[in-house]
């Protein structure tokens, strides 16, 4: 099984990240893993936070030589804002508690509670009287750790011939209209990520004026795998089926408030001979059952179906804004403005990024539970047996 854990607070000393049930023989190096770190700190409408970080993730475990050893990859990435904070969120207990530095304003406790984010859930289910205690934690400062253990599920799958691709469909209600075939170097390029140039440029248009206004933009985003395998998931129970799966890690991630397969919403509009993708007849054995159509985004039962997996989530617009909501205090229940603390304007770019990193993270673990193997070489004799027996059956008796 390829599981992951973090841990880490937004402006503790930094992340902690453990990915366990990669195969052994695997090439691996932080290098690799920043580039993924560094396409999620890019974007437009980005906070001050991304020209502080330039995200670093050391590998303390699980890699010798430039190969896992098919034990617990363990990495550690430093919060490069935590000198400002050290007092604040000190591990240790304080002299100057927080709320008596009058000099220090990250340390005055944090009561007036942000709607829209976990602020006040999270505060009277543990049972604080500082909700610093919980937007720590509840930051998306935790996705990086993400990235950091999705680069590892993408580079196990790049291994098979798994590539994973994201890009922004709309923002603050522009939308894209998406090209036949993207071309995924425009993308990267792009400041808002998007494969369409003139919706890109109205799309930052709105992200200027949602800043000019003190207020945030929210958006939708699509990831693709390609070269998925037919057969990964299953559908014999619930919780083995992959598009549950898929919804289950794309929804995960901060702020994300609806998830589809394929193009979803869309498609129950449509009539049943408009949605289903009609199977072709094989004329090459080494790509069969071929579509001309994705309609439902490469998936079938609960199984992968041989086609490209494509799932969309939405992002709602951040909820810390200059000019902050009415809220109450934690402390009193009385009327005042929401806290405010350095934020985003829109979020969508890098999100594409993290929901790549979800994604590769349950494919790997899908392979793996699929093709089983303690190194790479076992588990590529195993993917190469399976490939030989996918055509049709007649072949077979
Ligand atoms: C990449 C990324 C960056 C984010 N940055 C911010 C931010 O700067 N300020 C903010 O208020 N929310 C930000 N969010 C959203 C919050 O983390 C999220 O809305 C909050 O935790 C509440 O979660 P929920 O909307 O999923 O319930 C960000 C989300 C993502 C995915």
């Amino acid at each position: 099984m390829i599981r992951f854990f973090t841990a880490g607070e937004s402006h503790g000393p930094g992340l902690v990240i453990i990915v366990e049930g990669i195969p052994a023989g695997l090439t691996l190096d932080e290098d690799y893993i920043e580039v993924q770190l560094g396409r999620r700190q890019k974007g437009y409408g980005r906070g001050g936070r991304m020209l502080i970080e330039q995200d670093h993730a050391t590998i303390i475990s699980g890699v010798r030589h430039g190969r896992t050893l098919g034990s617990p990859i363990g990495m550690t990435m430093e919060n490069k804002d935590w000198v400002n904070w050290q007092q604040s969120m000190s591990i240790t207990e304080v002299e100057n508690k927080p709320d008596y530095d009058p000099e220090d304003a990250r340390s005055q406790r944090v009561t007036r509670i942000r709607p829209g984010h976990a602020d006040l859930p999270g505060a009277i289910k543990y049972g604080f009287d500082d909700v610093r205690n919980v937007l720590e934690r509840a930051s998306a400062r935790e996705t990086a750790a993400r990235v950091a253990a999705g680069a590892v599920a993408i580079r196990l799958l790049e291994e098979f011939g798994i590539t994973m691709h994201s890009h922004v469909i709309s923002i603050g209600g522009v939308s894209a209209e998406i090209p036949e075939s993207i071309d995924w170097q425009a993308v990267e390029e792009s400041p808002v990520r998007c494969a369409d140039p003139e919706a890109a440029a109205r799309m930052m248009t709105e992200i200027d004026s949602a800043k000019e206004a003190g207020d945030t933009v929210g958006g939708t985003v699509e990831v693709i795998a390609e070269n998925v395998p037919i057969g990964l998931g299953s559908h014999v129970h619930w919780d083995r089926k992959i598009d549950g799966l898929v919804a289950q890690a794309l929804m995960s991630i901060n702020a994300v408030k609806f998830v589809s397969v394929g193009p979803g919403s869309e498609v129950v509009e449509w009539r049943g001979s408009q949605v289903h993708d009609v199977i072709e007849p094989v004329t090459d054995l080494d790509h069969p059952w071929q579509r001309k159509t994705n309609r439902l985004g490469g998936t079938e039962g609960g199984m992968t179906n041989g086609m490209p997996l494509v799932a969309r989530f939405g992002i709602k617009p951040i909820a810390t804004m200059v000019n902050p909501l009415p809220s109450v205090d934690l402390d009193t229940g009385e009327r005042v403005q929401a806290h405010f603390e350095r934020s985003d304007v829109c979020q969508v770019p890098p999100a594409g990024v993290i929901g790549e990193s979800m994604m590769a993270l349950v494919l790997a673990n899908a392979f793996a539970e699929k093709f089983g193997g303690d190194s790479v070489e076992e588990m590529r004799r195993n993917y190469q047996g399976y490939l030989k027996t996918t055509g049709p059956r007649k072949l077979y008796r």
